[in-house]
């Protein structure tokens, strides 16, 4: 029929329209300053770590023990950041590494490397975004419970009392607490993180709220401290995942993904943001991967059993983790930022994947929602790529690939080489732009699954909000 000839017509001129919108017809820019980054947390990269991850088997049946080496061999990857041309780099500090015991002093010399890092880091114009919390605590803050125990809040305070203004000289940008959702959910209801354990939804709750009063006061007084490098930022990453039923008639999918949205998204957000604790951060950061579906209260994602082969016959476009779901970043980022009243950074995106050209086209698409949001006046500040490097990717070992760099694991030296999405990004942060080059280098190497009625092209327009 007629009107079917003309719509994959309509859904190209829609992209194109996206893409060329800022202006010549060739580039979507950004706006000047826009931070360009790339995200790695401490278990997962540094190796020599000892906190609840060092026993921990993976499902790959690997560890984390060395993973690639970073503890040895961040100087290298700096070097790899400044080949990419990144201005930022989000890193965490390990905080097993620092205090051995409860109150106890900062151990020098590991923070002396620290130091080293973030000096470099400094030097090479990379602005450092220090993660204070990244789904690890030491043995000690284990040993009575981790965060369940609300001793945790006093010991935290603490330790960032005294880290602080020893790293103010060289530190501006601090992020307290990555995905504590992620975090409160994997360790205590779905048993996947140590200590394991399963349905403890009371357990995810207190976790919460210990962390959120811990990131109130913690942002205090790293806003009291300043930093002697420019105006101190500080705030936390909150994970943003849509939780939706596969088929909306069936009552009990719509029933847990409202369960999920509501304690895993909202609570969450609330419990950081409530009362005179919206006022304690000075940004929002928006971790977004995607998007969960359920059928018969059984997520339809690639860890939960099904092939991505599978997923795509039911119109579910995945990577090896999550389904992908780009328009749901336009709507995440303008609804926190509205709720919090802060601007906001995305402090994680990427996907996992073997296939360079499926990630291309996935980053494109969700820089595109993402520049749909600064056009729509979300106060977007900067873009992390997760991440810099393959790495220790928790439950999974190493068998997500979500760097732009690989690292062969096989070799002691944990040798890195660029990925094609790296020269990619390389160009991004070049040009503070989506490159036109990149329409033709980006294509799929294999078109995706068509879901009926859909064109293999993706699809640009507004989300439904
Ligand atoms: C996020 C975590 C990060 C990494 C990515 C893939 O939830 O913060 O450490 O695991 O997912």
């Amino acid at each position: 029929m007629f009107w079917k000839n003309l719509l994959p017509f309509y859904l190209n001129t829609r992209h194109l329209r996206v893409v060329s919108q800022n202006g010549n017809g060739s580039l979507l820019k950004f706006p000047e300053g826009f931070l360009w980054g790339t995200a790695t947390s401490t278990t997962q990269i540094e190796g020599n770590i000892h906190n609840e991850w060092t026993d921990f088997v993976a499902r790959d049946g690997s560890n984390c023990r060395v993973a690639c080496d970073s503890y040895h061999r961040y100087a290298e990857d700096i070097e790899w950041m400044v080949q990419l041309g990144v201005n930022t780099h989000r890193t965490g500090i390990e905080w097993s590494r620092l205090q051995s015991e409860a109150y106890g002093p900062l151990n020098q010399s590991e923070l002396n490397r620290y130091i080293d890092q973030f000096e470099r880091l400094n030097a090479a114009g990379i602005v450092p975004m220090v993660v204070l919390h990244h789904f690890s605590n030491p043995p000690w803050l284990n040993a009575i419970g981790g965060w369940t125990n609300s001793q945790s809040v006093s010991a935290f305070v603490d330790y960032v009392t005294k880290l602080v203004p020893v790293l103010r000289n060289r530190v501006r940008v601090w992020n307290t607490f990555n995905e504590p959702d992620t975090y409160a959910c994997c360790a205590f209801v779905l048993g996947e993180f140590p200590p394991l354990h399963k349905g403890r939804l009371g357990a995810f709750r207190t976790v919460i709220r210990n962390m959120a009063e811990a990131h109130e006061q913690v942002c205090g007084l790293i806003r009291q401290a300043g930093s002697a490098m420019g105006p101190v930022e500080v705030g936390f990453s909150k994970n943003w995942t849509y939780f939706q039923p596969h088929r909306k008639f069936l009552p009990w999918d719509t029933a847990i993904a409202r369960v999920a949205h509501s304690q895993f998204n909202r609570f969450v957000l609330e419990t950081f943001l409530q009362g005179p604790r919206k006022q304690a951060a000075t940004f929002l950061g928006v971790n977004y991967y995607g998007r969960i579906r359920f059928q018969n209260l059984w997520p339809l994602i690639p860890t939960c059993g099904f092939s991505r082969e599978q997923l795509a016959a039911m119109g579910i476009e995945c990577d090896d983790m999550l389904e992908r779901h780009p328009p749901g970043l336009e709507t995440a980022l303008l609804e926190m930022h509205q709720q919090s009243g802060l601007p906001v950074y995305l402090t994680e995106h990427g996907s996992s994947s073997t296939d360079e050209a499926f990630r291309g086209r996935d980053l494109r698409e969700n820089l595109a929602a993402l520049h749909r949001a600064l056009e729509r006046g979300v106060d977007l500040r900067g873009f992390y790529y997760w991440s810099l490097l393959d790495n220790f990717e928790w439950q999974f070992g190493y068998s997500k690939k979500f760097g732009l760099l690989s690292v062969d694991f096989s070799n002691d030296q944990r040798p890195r080489a660029m990925k094609p999405l790296a020269l990619t990004y390389r160009e991004i942060c070049r040009q503070n732009a989506i490159p036109a080059s990149w329409e033709r280098t980006a294509e799929p190497s294999q078109a995706p699954a068509q879901r009926p009625g859909q064109t293999s092209e993706p699809v640009y327009g507004p989300p439904s909000l």
